[in-house]
């Protein structure tokens, strides 16, 4: 009786280890990151766990049953990365500042007046075992407080410097410069002193400006007895970051920062009947030219788009260009374009010779998955990094849009078809990747539910998150190091004043004494 009573608590406690109520919120309208992230509520909901999820882009898979969506499209169009594609000169704390204010505030201020947002947070009866949000600097890390739960953060993108705060992780201005300063493998002496220059700023002003204000955001929503945003966000249990060795620098990374790669892959993606044919038909080789879904290659200046458009047209091969709109001015003979495109599918395709990409971190994923090596074309944001990787990594040609003519795409798109050293790399580089214990799907599930079995990481907190800054920085130390030479300098300097008469007055007197 009493084993079976045991048995029964252990089940108990199992199922509710194995069934857990998560909330999650995906923010930032850009497939390119939902699509990261989509695959990860789908599995936890086919684990048994009970999912609801904030996304402008649903699944509405009738078939998942633990699954409820709340559908936040209607932010696509309300908000725009252009202002970064337009200031990508300023400084990294300059761009965190402005996307807070012109991108994150009025996204996640509409997303938690949705009213079946609101219904969760005025309900006192609700309860979830865990938060899932995507770490950018959030106001919706406050759900963690209002569930009083354990809170998990993702990123689709590598080296976000705010991340790397919140969860205690040393920030080496020289071996990891911000991603937004574009920098590449080695930095020259100027770029350390920006780049040293560029840390200090962005600390000081996330922790004195950027955070404060969203604070203030969140306490509309989450009521005055919140804890301070900056504490909830660093009391974050793991972080869960697309990154490859490629497009980041490896580096030291605490515990707690989980690299997670390749989740986004489908991998068995179909080409639409019409373009299968228009590809196979195409045995010289085909050049496929996709900006991403940030970049529209609709809006690029009307100067670089004929650039572009005179290179292609001396081809000998057909480039496949995703274009949004329907009719693409002076289109040469030789370009299809489509308003959209199964990305992974084209990439599959034999006869596809070479990928000119923005560098985005999901397309260079594809293009390594899928051995084509690339032309790099890169914009905002990450881009800059990720195109540097691209030549320093020998899996093909970077260009620089500002100076961009004719002859330079032409050339390098013909070099990098042409040279086997580009493939042979790029398909070299692929092995590697894929030689992981386990998938990133599998260690991001693996790391979540770890999250649910313990109610939290407390024992992987860094100590870094506790130590002062003086501490940090050896202040202290080197302080009482540079005393301690300067009192024995000092000393000795004082004792050869002090001895310097007599010392003279004794040679002075051997002296007379030898005359
Ligand atoms: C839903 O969750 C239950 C356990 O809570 C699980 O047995 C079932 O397979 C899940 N169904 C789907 C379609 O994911
Ligand atoms: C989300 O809502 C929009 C309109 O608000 C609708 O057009 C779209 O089909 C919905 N998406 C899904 C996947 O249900
Ligand atoms: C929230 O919704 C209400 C009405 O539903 C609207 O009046 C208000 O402007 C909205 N606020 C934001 C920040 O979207
Ligand atoms: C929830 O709790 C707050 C304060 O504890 C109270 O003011 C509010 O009326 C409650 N709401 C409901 C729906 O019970
Ligand atoms: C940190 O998390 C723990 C456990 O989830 C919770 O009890 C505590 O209140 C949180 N502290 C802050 C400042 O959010
Ligand atoms: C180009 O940008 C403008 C504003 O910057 C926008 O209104 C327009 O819709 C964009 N066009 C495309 C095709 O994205």
């Amino acid at each position: 009786m009493f084993a079976m009573f045991r048995l029964l608590c252990f089940s108990i406690i199992v199922a509710v280890a194995n069934s857990a109520n998560i909330f999650a919120i995906f923010s930032v309208p850009s497939i390119s990151h939902q699509l990261v992230f989509q695959p990860i509520w789908r599995e936890l909901s086919l684990r048994g766990h009970k999912v609801t999820v904030v996304t402008p882009n649903p699944l509405n898979d009738p078939t998942l049953t633990n699954l409820t969506e709340i559908n936040v499209s209607y932010v696509y169009g309300t908000v725009s990365l252009q202002f970064l594609i337009d200031n990508s000169n300023l400084m990294p704390d300059q761009l965190v500042s402005m996307s807070v204010d012109h991108y994150v505030k009025p996204l996640i201020e509409s997303q938690l007046n949705h009213s079946d947002v609101m219904k969760i947070l005025k309900d006192n009866n609700s309860h979830f075992d865990l938060v899932i949000s995507e770490m950018i600097c959030s106001p919706a890390f406050g759900f963690a407080y209002k569930f009083n739960a354990p809170l998990v953060g993702m990123l689709s993108f590598s080296d976000l410097s705010a991340a790397f705060l919140a969860i205690g992780n040393p920030l080496h201005p020289i071996l990891n410069p911000d991603m937004l300063l574009g920098y590449g493998k080695q930095l020259s002496f100027w770029q350390r002193v920006m780049s040293t220059y560029s840390q200090i700023r962005y600390v000081l002003r996330y922790d004195y400006e950027i955070m404060p204000e969203l604070d203030r955001i969140a306490r509309k929503y989450f009521g005055d007895d919140m804890p301070y945003l900056g504490d909830i966000e660093k009391n974050v249990s793991i972080i869960l970051t697309t990154h490859n060795f490629i497009t980041s620098k490896p580096k030291p990374t605490v515990p707690a920062l989980i690299e997670i790669g390749n989740v986004h892959l489908k991998k068995n993606v179909k080409l639409p009947q019409d373009l299968q044919k228009e590809l196979d038909k195409a045995t010289n080789g085909v050049i496929y030219f996709s900006l991403g879904s940030n970049v529209k290659s609709a809006n690029i200046s009307s100067q670089l788009r004929n650039v572009i458009i005179s290179s292609f047209a001396e081809l000998p091969y057909t480039i496949l260009w995703k274009w949004e709109t329907d009719h693409l001015p002076g289109k040469p003979d030789n370009v299809i374009t489509r308003k959209w495109l199964p990305q992974e599918a084209v990439l599959a395709h034999p006869n596809v010779k070479a990928f000119i990409t923005q560098g985005g971190l999901q397309s260079m994923e594809e293009a390594i998955y899928y051995r084509k090596p690339l032309i790099g074309m890169p914009f905002f944001a990450d881009q800059m990094k990720n195109v540097r990787s691209i030549a320093e990594h020998g899996i093909g040609v970077a260009l620089n849009t500002d100076t961009l003519t004719k002859e330079k795409l032409k050339s390098a798109i013909l070099e990098v078809v042409n040279d086997k050293k580009y493939k042979e790399k790029i398909s070299e580089l692929s092995d590697l990747m894929w030689d992981q214990p386990m998938s990133g799907l599998d260690t991001a599930i693996w790391w979540i539910e770890y999250v649910i079995r313990h109610k939290g990481a407390k024992h992987l907190r860094s100590p870094l998150l506790d130590l002062p800054l003086y501490q940090y920085l050896l202040l202290d130390v080197l302080a009482f190091v540079f005393g301690v030479i300067a009192t024995t300098l000092g000393l000795l300097y004082a004792a050869y004043i002090y001895t310097k008469p007599v010392i003279q007055g004794v040679v002075g007197k051997n002296k007379v004494k030898s005359n």
